[in-house]
């Protein structure tokens, strides 16, 4: 593997399709390693845009328009950050050998769809998941429910951070949903997945490292991460989330599967669902995890620095160095340019930290910034996080 000087005719050039903070933390680890970094995303200003060599604001579901700024850039490397871009292009990219896509065109593929990622994982590779159905109207829909049981949750295929999902308590709920996911799924197509609940004693991202060492693939896994979300987003996470031995080992045999079958090099956020000693199979990102933002607190390398790492064909190291929690900051209000209060006061708990992510525009559910901190244990760690997220006031400029 040989890095050559960015902004030369020997640059290692990474291009970002996403530039949000996941990308962000990506683009300066890349920026750390030597890498040319070209950010690109649907709206200006965003945040990896403020931290790479240069940048493109296109629209990256427009196969045309994407192809047209990969073949003007010539990336060696492309890392898709989010679900929602044309990936065909993507794979005609791949195809024809014009760059490597991470971690393969084929996985962006089928995680840009929950009835692709679902159909792999639970009828090719017979992973555990929760009972499904996949309905394209009202009537398949209510089919559907009755099938998979209630209470069950809703969701367009093609959707993320919890948008157009519903919870459905018994057969009378069927319709608002079928109408909420239609009005709000991503993509046109009107396509939504059915699951019946899985009454689990908790949740975790399971970090998974798939990098090269000595010319060969190799899967490492990182501490398990505990989360709590509200409407489909993430508020806080903790790293590590304590497990049995045989949940644990369970998990990373799943994550291991659904990771080979997916290919290619990165880390992945596999999400799964603990009941005891059981494990449920959920969903996977093909990319660092949101949830994941607790490693910069936590880890010798976050997982945005195993990132980079391990796409550019480097070795990694998941260490765990100490517990550690995140605590998510949000906008509070719609506003342009706003304002952090509050800064120094979030800073003064002990081991605090913080990323403002520099987003131009808030919304009231959008997160705007994180808060880290570590301590003897994670109790202690989320108690910090939470502390030194509370302290920070989003204000009107
Ligand atoms: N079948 C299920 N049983 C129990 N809880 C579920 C189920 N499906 C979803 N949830 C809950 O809703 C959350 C969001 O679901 P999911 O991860 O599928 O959506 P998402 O929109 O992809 O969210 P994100 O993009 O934040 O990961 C899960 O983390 C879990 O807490
Ligand atoms: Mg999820």
């Amino acid at each position: 593997m040989k890095i050559g000087t960015p902004l030369t005719d020997h640059a290692t050039r990474v291009m970002l399709l996403g530039s949000g903070e996941l990308g962000k933390e990506v683009a300066i680890e890349l920026q750390r390693l030597g890498a040319e970094v070209i950010a690109v995303d649907r709206y200006a200003n965003a945040p990896a845009m403020q931290v790479a060599h240069r940048s493109h604001v296109i629209p990256m579901t427009d196969p045309q328009v994407l192809n047209g700024i990969i073949m003007a850039e010539a990336p060696h490397i492309i890392v898709p950050e989010i679900e929602a871009i044309a990936t065909d292009a993507l794979a005609a990219i791949e195809a024809a050998g014009l760059a490597r896509v991470i971690p393969t065109a084929r996985a962006t593929q089928l995680t840009m769809n929950r009835e692709g990622i679902r159909r792999l994982a639970a009828e090719e590779l017979s992973l555990p998941t929760s009972p499904y159905a996949f309905a394209a109207s009202a009537e398949e829909l209510a089919a559907g429910a009755q099938a998979v049981g209630f209470p069950c949750f809703v969701k367009p295929v093609m959707s993320s951070s919890g948008k157009g999902q519903s919870y459905v308590e018994g057969p009378e709920g069927v319709a608002d949903a079928w109408a909420y996911a239609e009005a709000s799924g991503r993509v046109a197509g009107g396509v939504v997945i059915v699951e019946g609940r899985i009454d689990f004693d908790y949740e975790i991202t399971l970090l998974t490292v798939r990098s090269l060492r000595d010319g060969a693939v190799r899967t490492d896994f990182c501490a398990p991460i505990g989360h709590r979300q509200q409407k489909g987003d993430y508020v806080e996470s903790w790293q590590p989330q304590i497990m049995s031995p045989a949940a644990l080992k369970t998990a990373q045999a799943i994550a291991a599967k659904v990771t080979e079958a997916l290919g290619g090099l990165g880390v992945f956020g596999v999400e799964l669902f603990v009941k005891g000693d059981e494990v449920w199979f959920s969903e996977v990102s093909p990319r660092p995890h949101d949830t994941g933002l607790v490693t910069l607190a936590t880890q010798v390398m976050s997982e945005f620095a195993l990132h980079a790492r391990a796409i550019l064909g480097l070795p990694v190291d998941v260490t765990l160095r100490e517990p550690g929690a995140s605590a998510v900051i949000y906008g509070g209000m719609e506003a342009q340019g706003v304002v952090f209060e509050g800064v120094a006061e979030a800073l003064s708990v002990p081991t605090a930290d913080l990323r403002l992510f520099g987003k131009p525009e808030a919304y009231e559910r959008r997160r705007m910034g994180v808060a880290l901190a570590r301590g003897a244990d994670t109790d202690q760690a989320r108690a910090r996080a939470t502390e030194a997220a509370g302290k920070v006031r989003v204000v009107a400029p």
